[in-house]
């Protein structure tokens, strides 16, 4: 199965610059007890499908890629690819995770290997969804 890539110059793949960015607005998350609450009214970056922001901080010890899918949900993920931990982006319209190097590691939203050379599965982190708060169960 082939898979659509991220449109990337080499540079950007060699040096693991990925598109995601952190949210704007400082306060539109907080860690609480091993979870990450989230406020979408705060976090204007995950309205459309396909969006999705790099949650980071030196209070986690791992950071999180938060997806808005292509099919409505919101799905986290420990942000390091599993061959080289380098940082992951959603392939809009593919309901899919691309690792931002030049591996290419492309994977499902239940964390599964689709394509690359990536050792083995995404941790993915359990994601609930009331009115307008997600709670990320780390
Ligand atoms: S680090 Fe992800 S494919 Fe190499």
């Amino acid at each position: 199965m082939s898979v659509q890539k991220l449109d990337r110059n080499f540079f950007q793949r060699l040096f693991g610059i990925c598109v995601t960015r952190k949210p704007s607005h400082q306060d539109a998350w907080k860690i609480a007890e091993g979870k990450v609450a989230v406020d979408l009214n705060s976090m204007p970056e995950l309205k459309d499908k396909g969006s999705a922001v790099r949650i980071e901080s030196k209070n986690l010890e791992e950071p999180v890629l938060l997806v808005h899918g292509d099919d409505g949900a919101y799905h986290a993920f420990k942000n390091r690819c599993t061959h080289g931990k380098r940082a992951l982006d959603p392939v809009p319209g593919t309901s899919t995770i691309q690792c931002c190097s030049v591996g290419t590691s492309t994977f499902n939203y239940d964390g599964s290997l689709i394509e690359g050379p990536a050792k083995g599965p995404l941790t993915v982190y359990r994601v609930d969804h009331a009115d307008e708060n997600l709670t990320i169960t780390l």
